[in-house]
């Protein structure tokens, strides 16, 4: 099932995940329509506030359903090691036509459970390094344009002011 996305400023997207304890058949199929709804929407990543729901899990695919080793559902995970920096544009589902470069770490080390409740860890670089750090962003409740300095967030709240008023958001 294709769940509606959240967009700002609705107060969801700022509230922190709460943990997942439970591995049942219910988390399977909300881990299922996150993919659908993801792949739906074009998006490489997607966090659960984004549909409305303040819970620790995310999803990430960067070949868009192509290939099954790019699929990744982190549920409660964690940044465990980080090095390097780099600077690069990035884009959310939640706020749609805004595209800003984001500083983040070049390389990560996630620990996070499956679907099935399982501990796994996943190296990152590059776009899947960002991409696992914006999503983990999103269950803290941080969302990126909080991660610009203060001119650029005024000049993005701008922009989807403007949007706004044109009824194009
Ligand atoms: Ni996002």
């Amino acid at each position: 099932m294709i769940l509606k996305i959240v967009k700002y400023p609705d107060p969801v997207l700022a509230q922190r995940g709460a943990e997942v304890t439970e591995f049942n058949a219910e988390l399977r199929q909300f881990v299922a329509d996150m993919f659908e709804t993801m792949y739906a929407e074009q998006g490489v990543g997607l966090a659960a506030q984004q549909v409305g729901v303040a819970k620790r899990i995310c999803v990430i695919d960067l070949s868009f359903g192509k290939k099954p080793e790019d699929k990744f559902v982190l549920i409660n995970p964690e940044i465990i090691e980080s090095e390097g920096r780099i600077y690069e544009e990035e884009g959310c589902l939640s706020f749609p036509e805004i595209r800003e470069r984001i500083v983040r770490a070049a390389r990560v080390r996630v620990r996070a459970q499956n679907e099935k409740g399982e501990w796994r860890e996943i190296d990152g670089e590059e776009l899947l390094s960002r991409c696992m750090q914006h999503e983990i962003d999103h269950l803290d409740g941080i969302q990126f344009i909080f991660r610009v300095s203060a001119l650029k967030r005024s000049l993005m709240l701008r922009r989807i002011r403007k949007l706004q008023a044109e009824g194009e958001w």
